[in-house]
């Protein structure tokens, strides 16, 4: 190193590359390898992949990658070029003359060894950092805030609110793993371009598939036995009258080992297998179902209309998230969440028509926020103009809208119905509605009467609450019109609930 280097026209090509720019450009080039080779080794190691680490690792690395190689390039053509001219070296600042045995250089050479470890150490601990950052739940719900913020904001109010996001959206294996990073990449562009779908619609269509993302914290064997809830709702009617129902739901399980096999659980997989055919994106329209009993027999039940032969669809294995599609993000509609509202006294049931009146500007279509604020505050105060509990009315149907009415993103309880009923979608009643005929032509799929996922132990308000059945009461509707089962057709808000 002690010799003088001194191009001349004729020396080696390579010696072209002895240049300032080259040489930054190379420090950049390493520095920006070994932050991919750091973020892919931290990404392969994590308990779950993040989508937007594939923006860093095989977006952001590469392209300071490609600057570094474009500087060296540049470098190297800036020297062509004054070769080609036949200046003398000296001359060019470009020119690496560096010569150890004089003080200057030596301390030049220092300062920049001594820079570009500096910058390869801020670059891992910088890349590091970033990738903490995204693995953050805020980062998912706040920096994409306008697509995700209602998501976000029905994920801080649900079950699952201590769960990381990464934890459900990730499904498991190598491919579902390459798919999440190409999302990431494609949901971040449309994210800065601002053209994505209002409603978001399904982020990654194999997370249904991937049973394993709950299963990692919920065990499909466990027997559950009853469940007993309780509905409390309030009429459309002048007092708000209350109207309870006490439910026993047939929850069971799906694992001879753990219990009997039987009830809602007993789709899952375990001993009975259950496929079907959804003709739409969202899984609503379902009109073919097949399920493998433990026995091994076979039985296909489609509706009257569906005549396709079935290779022409694919065929999906029923999972956790056909029935829990909303675990982390429900909207409540206008009828339950108002009912939960008087329920807990944050809505005086004493003001006369409350429910009805909650409940419609609510339902009413607003294309923003802003507008949805002014109109309910101003109908509500239109209806109960001399009421001083008005305030507080307008506020909490302020709070119910906030939390679950998200007008610039198009998102609430009609864009993403919840399928673990069957009143404000059809839920359950997708399958079970009497409709899906074995071939034999007279038997449906079982368990479609209203007694066979769940008993109705009590009913009403007051003393009838006292008046127990365990083997179940009919329901009593308020409505003697009520004789279609289907209750979604008229409760899933396309005709407004008086
Ligand atoms: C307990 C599991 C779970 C957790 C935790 C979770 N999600 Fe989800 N998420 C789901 C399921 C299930 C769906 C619906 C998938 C479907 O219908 O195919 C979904 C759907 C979504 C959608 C698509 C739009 C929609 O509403 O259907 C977005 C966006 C989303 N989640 C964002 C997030 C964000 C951001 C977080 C963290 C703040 C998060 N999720 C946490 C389970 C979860
Ligand atoms: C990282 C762990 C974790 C994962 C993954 C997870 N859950 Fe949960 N789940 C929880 C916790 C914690 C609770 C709350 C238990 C409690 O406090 O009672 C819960 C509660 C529930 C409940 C009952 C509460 C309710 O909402 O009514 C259901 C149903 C449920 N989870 C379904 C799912 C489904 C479906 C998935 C997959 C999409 C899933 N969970 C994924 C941890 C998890
Ligand atoms: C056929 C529909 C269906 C499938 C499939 C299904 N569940 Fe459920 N599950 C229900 C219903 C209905 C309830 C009753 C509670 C309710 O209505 O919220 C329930 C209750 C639960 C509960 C709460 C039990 C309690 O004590 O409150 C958990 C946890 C749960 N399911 C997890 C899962 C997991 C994990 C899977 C997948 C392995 C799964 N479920 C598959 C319909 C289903
Ligand atoms: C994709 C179609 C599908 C959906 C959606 C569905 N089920 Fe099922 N369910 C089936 C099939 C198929 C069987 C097996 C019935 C048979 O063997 O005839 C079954 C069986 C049952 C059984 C056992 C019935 C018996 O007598 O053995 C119960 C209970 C049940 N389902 C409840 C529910 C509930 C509650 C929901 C909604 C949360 C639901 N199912 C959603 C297809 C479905
Ligand atoms: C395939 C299973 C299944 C069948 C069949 C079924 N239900 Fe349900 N039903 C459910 C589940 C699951 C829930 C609980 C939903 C939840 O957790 O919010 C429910 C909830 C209810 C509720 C309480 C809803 C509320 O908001 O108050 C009523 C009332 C009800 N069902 C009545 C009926 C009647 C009447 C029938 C017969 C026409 C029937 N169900 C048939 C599964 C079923
Ligand atoms: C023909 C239309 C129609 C059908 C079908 C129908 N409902 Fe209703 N339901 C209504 C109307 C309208 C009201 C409001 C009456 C009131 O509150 O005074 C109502 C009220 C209710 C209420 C009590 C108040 C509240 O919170 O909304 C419950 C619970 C209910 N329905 C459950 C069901 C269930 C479960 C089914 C299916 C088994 C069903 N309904 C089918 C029209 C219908």
């Amino acid at each position: 190193m002690s010799e003088e280097i001194s191009p001349t026209p004729t020396a080696s090509r390579l010696n072209r590359l002895r240049n300032w720019l080259s040489l930054a450009g190379m420090v950049l080039a390493i520095a920006a390898f070994f932050a991919f080779i750091l973020l892919f080794a931290v990404d392969l190691m994590a308990a779950h992949a993040n989508p937007y680490m594939g923006i860093l690792a095989y977006v952001v690395a590469p392209m300071f990658l490609l600057m570094g190689l474009a500087l060296i390039l540049l470098g190297y053509a800036l020297e062509t070029r004054r070769i080609r001219k036949g200046l003398p070296e000296k001359d060019s600042a470009f020119v690496l003359n560096i010569n150890l045995s004089r003080p200057r250089d030596r301390r030049l050479m220092v300062a920049f060894v001594g820079g570009s470890l500096g910058f390869l150490f801020l670059t891992a601990f910088g890349s590091y950092e970033t990738y903490h950052l995204m693995e953050t739940n805020s980062f998912c719900g706040e920096t994409c805030h306008t697509p995700m913020e209602p998501e976000y904001k029905a994920y801080q109010h649900s079950a699952h609110a201590q769960v990381d996001c990464v934890a459900c959206h990730i499904g498991p294996g190598t491919t579902a793993y390459i798919k999440t990073k190409i999302n990431g990449v494609k949901q971040m562009y449309h994210q800065i371009l601002g053209d994505f779908d209002r409603p978001i619609k399904i982020l990654n269509p194999n997370l249904r598939l991937a049973q394993e993302t709950c299963q990692t914290c919920h065990w499909s064997q466990k027997h559950f036995g009853d469940v007993h809830k309780t509905y409390r709702h309030f009429l459309a009617d002048e007092t708000n009258t209350p109207f309870t129902v006490q439910m026993i739901l047939k929850v069971g399980g799906s694992d001879p080992v753990h219990g009997p096999v039987e009830g809602i659980h007993s789709h899952m997989n375990v001993s009975n297998k259950i496929e079907f055919i959804a003709l739409d994106e969202e899984r609503l329209n379902i009109p073919w179902v097949r399920v493998t009993d433990a026995n091994g027999k076979v039985t296909e039940y489609r509706t009257e209309e569906f005549r396709d032969d079935i290779s022409k669809h694919p065929i999906r294995n029923m999972d956790c998230m056909d029935c829990h599609n909303r675990p982390a993000h429900n909207f409540a509609s206008p009828n339950d969440a108002v009912d939960q509202s008087i329920a807990m006294g944050r809505i005086d049931p004493a003001i006369p028509w409350a429910k009805a009146k909650v409940v419609k500007v609510l339902a009413a279509s607003y294309s923003t926020r802003e507008e949805a604020h002014e109109k309910i505050a101003a109908s509500l105060r239109a209806e109960y103009p001399e009421d001083q509990r008005v305030d507080a009315l307008i506020k909490e149907t302020l709070a119910i809208y906030k939390n679950n009415f998200f007008p610039e993103m198009k998102a609430d309880w009609r864009a993403h119905p919840n399928f673990i009923g069957h009143k404000d979608s059809n839920g359950c009643f997708r399958c079970h509605d009497g409709k899906h005929m074995a071939a034999n032509g007279t038997d449906s799929i079982k368990g479609s009467d209203c007694n066979a996922c769940h008993l109705i132990v009590a009913q009403g308000a007051g003393q009838e609450l006292e008046k127990v059945n365990p083997k179940g009461f009919e329901f009593f509707h308020v409505d003697s019109e009520y004789t279609e089962p289907n209750c979604a057709e008229c409760h899933n808000g396309q005709i407004q609930e008086e």
